[in-house]
Parts: structure tokens; sequence; C-alpha cells
């Protein structure tokens, strides 16, 4: 956000609703300030279904610690198990709706035999064990978290990649990961379209350590290569309905997961997360930020493929026993108002989605959501990236009738599950349009300057927590000094975010985009290396660098800077085939929007690409915001360098 927007945050505005209780931030922080301890979450842990209860919040060499060390756990048998024992078998877990209306509804029972029979079929047909890892690459289908819930009920740990990356992404991740199983689906619908994600996984697959690849049918057009493949109905067709598969009990510290996401530099890192804390930072935030009561109906229109549909639709909300709402499709497709349609038609009450497409949405016309009754909403949150005061406010009066609690929940891949929002299952305080709001209960976040000191109020600086909290990685895959260095080091012994913020002279977080080179569009996050090395990789093209520019309704866009090498001229036809390419090799979401030609890019000394300075010639931004961030950089450099580009650019 540049920085006269900035400045033009609404820190002074407090809104209130009637039908909530509100607490002054000054009571929040003194109760939350009571929370700083390991014995709170020891305490919150304690509320879980453990196989056996911790009695330790943490221990191990910082920053490698384990949650809850000596408790046993399973996070399927808490989804499922524990909802039938208390009686939730005939509620509904899942009300699924296609894009071509096909509706589809799973009870807790339903789910607990279909995830039995697959855990079942995974164990004793494909022979997966605990401790082994297997890809998943599947659209928004009710298979997809009963897939996830039975590899995790027999302690196989999970690779999600998102459908939406392409087959090079895909690639990367399944040999990083090691993962010899790969469970896909023949493909799904968007927009209308039949989108075929076998053909990915087949070009992915062709050269790599898969031994097997189960396909689930969406669309009923799947096919087997050869014998490496097998249709997963076909894999569960003789499996007793009522087997029951015992859940392996497992160490709290025990991987349940790994989810590969976008740093400064580098290719993706594998986040791998814990069993426990994960399970504990889940059931602390689906109460204390969504209120989830048994009669609520929720949903988080998020893909399951990124961490908010991992926390927020699987793992969180299931091991509450919730009723949610799953549309396979987008926001605006059949029409503009369909989801303001479900809403109305399923009475949501609890309702999660992102900035990009509140942007979205609030460009059509009024009576697309003017038709629709919305009256069962109570609590609207978003997430992913910066809401700005003007989509808040819109999320706030035009959907919530100004009678919701409305939130912009800041969290990250690496955090597990939400870290800075308003909490109406705890205290609430005043909404400010497109703050964050505080820290939740048992963490403690600041704002730092570059020399590591605490930033002024209105100050912009680093956002860092400043405590070790369960949810936290366990380290990056195969790659322990990586995680150190990039998230310990930077200030030392706190948990560097990559996010700018700043905080307000009441207490209040305004998070404001990313600090480093990672790339948010429409709430996606990239880096920089997949879709350079994507453009280099092509026939010539020497050198490239990505940058993200703002845009108004996704947040940021991609533009590349593309080096042609000798002899080739640039044109029209290239940047179209260049785009091409990297929709075929990183996936659709990560297409520029532009190509610019260029003769040399702008270097420190050292050889890195000077990022920020592209962006800044780009977008004509201030040379003077520009300095303070090239943190290898002289500033003659940069000014050498920014004159160099743009007279280039200007050309
Ligand atoms: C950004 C998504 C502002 C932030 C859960 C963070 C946000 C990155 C917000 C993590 C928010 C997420 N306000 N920025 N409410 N939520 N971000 O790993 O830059 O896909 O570092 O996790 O999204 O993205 P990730």
């Amino acid at each position: 956000m540049p920085e006269t927007e900035e400045k033009k945050l609404p820190f002074d505005e407090k809104i209130t609703v009637e039908k909530w209780k509100f607490v002054s931030p000054e009571e929040y922080k003194s109760k939350h300030k009571e929370t700083i301890k390991e014995s709170f979450w020891l305490s919150i842990a304690s509320e879980l279904d453990w196989f056996k209860k911790p009695q330790k919040a943490y221990e191990g060499k910082f920053p490698f610690l384990k949650w809850f060390p000596d408790g046993k756990i399973n996070a399927s048998y808490l989804c499922l198990d524990v909802q039938i024992k208390k009686g939730k078998k005939d509620k509904i877990a899942l009300l699924w709706i296609g894009e071509d209306k096909k509706e589809r509804t799973l009870t807790y029972n339903d789910f607990f035999k279909l995830v039995n029979s697959l855990s079942f079929a995974f164990k004793n047909r494909l022979g997966l064990k605990k401790g082994d890892i297997a890809t998943i690459y599947m659209p928004m289908i009710p298979e997809l978290p009963a897939t996830m819930l039975a590899l995790s009920r027999i302690g196989v740990i999970f690779s999600f990649v998102f459908s939406g990356f392409g087959s090079q992404a895909l690639k990367d991740r399944i040999d990083d990961s090691g993962s010899k199983i790969i469970i896909t689906a023949d493909g799904f619908l968007r927009r209308g379209k039949k989108i075929y994600l076998q053909k990915n996984v087949e070009s992915a697959t062709s050269n790599s350590n898969i031994e097997k690849t189960v396909v689930f049918r969406r669309l009923g057009e799947g096919w087997l290569k050869d014998k490496k493949d097998i249709f997963a109905d076909d894999l569960i067709k003789d499996v007793p309905s009522d087997v029951f598969v015992e859940p392996e009990e497992m160490n709290s510290y025990d991987p349940l997961f790994i989810l590969y996401t976008s740093g400064t530099t580098g290719k993706p890192k594998g986040i791998v997360r814990d069993t426990g804390g994960y399970m504990t930072i889940l059931w602390a935030t689906v109460k204390w930020v969504f209120d989830i009561k048994d009669e609520d109906i929720f949903w988080c229109t998020a893909d399951i493929g990124w961490i908010t549909g991992h926390s927020y639709i699987v793992f969180g909300p299931m091991m509450v026993g919730a009723t949610q709402v799953m549309y396979e499709g987008t926001p605006d497709y059949p029409h503009p108002g369909i989801w303001w349609e479900i809403i109305e038609k399923y009475k949501v009450s609890i309702f999660y989605t992102s900035p990009t497409a509140i942007r979205l949405l609030m460009k059509y016309p009024e009576e697309n959501v003017e038709k629709y009754n919305l009256d069962s909403l109570r609590i609207l949150h978003s997430v992913g990236e910066p809401i700005n005061p003007e989509a808040w406010r819109w999320f706030f009066n035009k959907i919530g009738k100004r009678k919701c609690v409305a939130g912009s929940t800041w969290w990250m891949t690496e955090t597990g599950g939400i870290i800075i929002s308003h909490t109406p299952g705890w205290e609430l305080i005043p909404m400010k349009p497109g703050t964050n709001g505080m820290p939740i209960p048992g963490v403690s976040v600041s704002v730092r300057r570059q020399d590591g000191s605490y930033a002024e109020p209105g100050e912009k600086g680093f956002l860092v927590i400043d405590n070790p909290f369960p949810g936290m990685p366990l380290t990056i895959w195969k790659d322990d000094r990586r995680y150190e260095e990039t998230y310990w080091k930077r200030f030392e012994g706190v948990f560097y975010t990559g996010d700018f913020a700043v905080q307000d002279q009441d207490g209040y977080i305004w998070v404001l985009g990313r600090a480093d080179e990672v790339i948010k569009t429409a709430g996606h996050r990239l880096g920089t290396y997949e879709i350079e090395s994507a453009l280099t990789g092509y026939e010539g093209v020497a050198e490239s660098a990505v940058v993200g520019i703002e845009d108004k309704e996704k947040g940021e866009i991609p533009i590349a800077f593309v080096i042609l090498k000798e002899g080739v001229s640039p044109s029209d036809t290239l940047k179209e085939k260049l785009k091409e390419q990297v929709r075929k090799v990183v996936g659709p979401i990560a297409v520029p929007k532009d190509i610019v030609f260029i003769s040399k890019l702008p270097k420190t000394r050292s050889g890195k690409i000077m990022r920020r300075l592209l962006k800044a010639v780009f977008t004509e931004a201030k040379i003077g915001d520009i300095t303070t961030l090239e943190d290898e950089a002289s500033i003659e450099e940069i000014e050498k360098a920014y004159r160099e580009l743009k007279k280039e650019l200007g050309k």
C-alpha cells in the first residue's frame, strides 16, 4: 500500500453493533496480557480429546519446538469419531453445491464411513503406512476432505498441491516431498468449462517416483493409462461398508501435512505442520474468531488447496462438529448473485471469504445482493490480503446489514491458524474499517524497525510474533537451516512474518502487505522464482524478473520483465507464448498480466535483482520508498539503477 494511502487509514473510527457486547481496547489488552504464558495453551489443549493428555506445553531446542510433547492424538479421530461419540452422527457435516447446481449432503456418519473405507483401502490395498507421504491434487469435492481425514487417520503425511497449479509446479512438489502416490480427480468445472486435472498429473508424473495414481470421478470422464492408475471407487468397491480402521495414536509433534508455500527466493518451502499444536490453535480460533455454535451454518469460500481451506474447512470446523457449505464454483458464476443465493438458501450464519472476492462482487449492481435475504448472517471475516476500508464498509453495510461482526483475520501458511483478528467468541473490540484487530489470546505480536527496535504507534515496520505459539511450523521439509534463518534470524528469537504493518494508538494491527517479493494475487501466494524459471525455461529468454503490481481488484498482479537472447526480437506473439508457458508450467493463477521486454535488469553489487525498483519505476512510486527497502544495495546504486531503468522504460 503506498504511503499516502496508509496515512488515510481510519485509525480513529470505532464501530460497534447492537447485538454484540464490546470491550474497550484497554480491557482487551489487560485480559490478553494474562494469557501470555505456557500454562494458558496447555489448558486450552486439555479441552481436546487426546488419547493421552499432555502435561507439558513444549520442549526442544528453539526454534525446533515440540508442542505438547507427551500428548497422543489423531486429527481424523477428533473430526469424526469424537463427533459421533457426541451424538452428531446424523448431523449434516457438508452441504456441497456443484457449479452445475448438483447438490450432495453428507452427515458426520457418511464421512465417517467414507473415511474408514478409504483408510482401509489406502492401508491394505495400497500399502500406505504411518510416516509415508502422499500427494493430493484435487478439486473442491466432498471426497477431498474425506481423503485428507483418511490419510491422517492412518498417520500418512499428505502434501496438497492446489489444483490451480500446473504440471511443473506439481512435479517440483512431488519430487521435493518424495511422495510415491498421488490422489487426484478426473477434473472439475470452472465457469462452465471442464478442467481435466488428470492431464497435468500425467505430465507431472511421467518422469517421477510416483508409483500409483488414485483418481476420483467428478466429471465421469477419467481414464486409466496403465496399471499405475486406479479409480478411487474401484479401490473401495469391495470394502465392507461398516469397516472400522483404528486411528493411529500419533505423537503431538508427528507431522500431519506438508504444505508448500512461496518465500522471497528459491523454490517453494514445504512447511511441515505438527498435529497437536495445530489442532489446538484451530480449536481455539474456531471458537474465538468464528464463535461456531451447534446451530450455525459455516461457509469458508477458500479452496482447500491453500492453508485457509486446510484449517477452516477441514480440520477446524470438523473438530467442533460444524455444518458447512462448500461451493465448487467461482463467486460470480453462473451469476453475480450466486453466493448471496447460497447464503439465503442454506441460511449461512458465519461467512469467511477474501477481499478479492468482495471487491469483485461489489462492482456488480446492488440488486444482485438486494434480491436475497441475508438475515441469517451474524459473523463475517475476510482473509488472504489486506482489505481496503472501502471494501470492508461494503461487506459490513451491504452484506452484514450493519448488524454483523466483520473482521479481517491475519495469519499465514506458516502459522497454521489465525493470529490477529476480532474475536467475537472471546472478547470483542470495536471494529475499524480495514484493520486486522488484535492478536488472539496466547499470542503476542509487535511491529519492529529494521534494527529490531519497536516502532511507534502509526509507524510502519515489520510484523513479528514475539512468543512461540502452537501451530508454529515444525520446520521446512528437509531444510532445518532455511527454516531457522528465514523465520527466526531476521530478528533474533522472534518469528518474522515477512509483512509490513502499523499498530495504531489503540493497539490495533493493520497489515499493509508483503515486505518481501512474495506476490499476493487474488489472495493466492506466489513466489517470483517459479514464474521466472518458467520464463527462462522458454527458448530465447535470457533472464527475467517478476514483480507484483498493485491492482484494484486482485490486490496485486504479476508483471514480468524479460531479457531476450541475442538475435531474438520482441513481439506480441512472443508475449502470448510466454504467458502460455507460465500457464502450463506454473498454472493459470500465475500468468503475468503483462510482459515487458527490457535490455538490462537493475541489480545490486552482489547480483540480486532489485525487484522493488522495477516495481517502483513501473508504477512511478516515489524513489524515497525504495531506498530503505533494498537491504543489500547502496543508495547510489539504487539511484543509478533507477535513472537507467526510467530511461529504458520511458522509451
Ligand atoms: C497476507 C493465508 C492482510 C499476508 C492465510 C500474509 C493478509 C500472507 C491477511 C500469507 C489479512 C493474509 N490482512 N494481509 N487479513 N491474511 N494476509 O500463506 O501478507 O497464503 O503474510 O496464508 O497473506 O499468505 P498465505
